[in-house]
């Protein structure tokens, strides 16, 4: 374990993300940006720029995601928290915990609520995090794990008491991210850390009109370029990297078969670049393009089945008027 710190007696912080190997990250990233396409993962992007980035994104005015979801939370809060019976939140991919507020909002209203374990790959945007939260709720136990959901979900520390109940949430469309067998994998490993009756809470963006969609990934102020290029100054400072931002340009775009937007880089010219930390030379040519992220859209038969893989049964299906987003509450049965 990377050493828990506990920061007063209600706040602990377990930073798990340095007992990823090395040499084996490497090893990955190497063998990404060799094949065709070349590819990023997207878990790059959150270093304290590229967070600070998607924050933006989250307010920009195409990137409807955040606020339709934040809608369909304040409107469902109170019935999530009363199905749920939790007394302990627990959330993956919890960022800036901002939509959290809803619910432990909720959770305090209905005198339920006794912690919160947000869990994210960011150090620091943890520590601020909770750091806010501790501000607002005084008397919340926090106990944050820095980690990666395929190594260290299973190091989510144990309940409090035996018999609370919990919910977990994986929201803001985090699972878009992932192919569809790694959804399954990660839904089937959430499982494995909740016991029968506990809740899930899942947030999905849904299928809809293109013109939308491309919208939300084109913003017109070009934050979403700007947080696409910056993987490659990640990999600069992490890898030695000579990568020259200004030498690519963004690209996403719906692809409809797969019902998913893919953002890409797009070579400008042939270059050279060179990762002395990978140990690597790449030579790519003009009108290349580096896979940096996917993005799924879901629709609630997919949803349905990707619950019931991990073992969960539906109970609510919660949207939007104009169905853009989707919430799915789930029992583990
Ligand atoms: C944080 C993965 C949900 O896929 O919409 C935003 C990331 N990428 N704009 C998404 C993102 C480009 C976002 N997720």
């Amino acid at each position: 374990m990377g050493g828990g710190h506990q920061l007063d007696e209600h706040i602990t912080i377990d930073v798990l993300a340095g007992d990823r190997d090395p040499e084996a990250e490497r090893q990955e990233l190497r063998r990404l940006l060799s094949d065709r396409p070349r590819q990023i993962p997207s878990h790059y992007f959150y270093d304290g720029t590229g967070s600070s980035l998607f924050d933006r994104i989250t307010r920009l005015p195409e990137y409807y995601l955040t606020r339709t979801e934040a809608a369909i939370l304040e409107r469902n809060a109170a019935r999530i928290v009363r199905r749920s019976g939790a007394h302990e939140l627990v959330e993956l991919g919890s960022g800036t915990s901002t939509k959290t507020r809803i619910l432990l909002d909720a959770m305090a209203e209905a005198g339920t609520l006794q912690r919160y374990l947000p869990f994210d790959v960011s150090e620091p945007v943890v520590r601020d995090a909770i750091a806010a939260l501790a501000a607002r709720y005084p008397e919340l136990g926090i106990h944050a794990v820095v980690g990666d959901f395929f190594l260290h979900l299973d190091q989510i520390p144990d309940r409090i008491q035996p018999g609370n109940r919990r919910l977990v949430l994986l929201i803001g469309s985090t699972i878009g991210n992932f192919e569809a067998p790694e959804a399954t994998a990660l839904i089937r490993r959430i499982a494995q850390t909740m016991q029968t009756g506990d809740s899930f809470l899942l947030g999905v963006d849904l299928v809809k009109d293109e013109s939308v969609l491309h919208a939300a990934y084109n913003d017109t102020e070009g934050i979403t370029a700007r947080f696409n290029l910056n993987v490659l100054d990640v990999l600069n400072f992490r890898f030695g990297g000579d990568f020259s931002t200004c030498l690519f340009e963004h690209r996403a775009f719906y692809d409809r078969a797969r019902e998913r937007i893919e953002m890409r880089l797009v070579a400008l010219r042939d270059q050279r670049v060179r990762l002395t930390g990978l140990d690597l030379e790449l030579e790519i040519e003009a009108g290349e393009e580096i896979l940096t992220e996917i993005s799924c859209k879901y629709r609630r038969e997919v949803v349905v089945d990707l619950l019931s893989a991990g073992g969960f049964e539906l109970t609510d299906w919660l949207t939007d008027d104009d169905r853009l987003f989707g919430l799915a509450l789930a029992r583990r049965s």
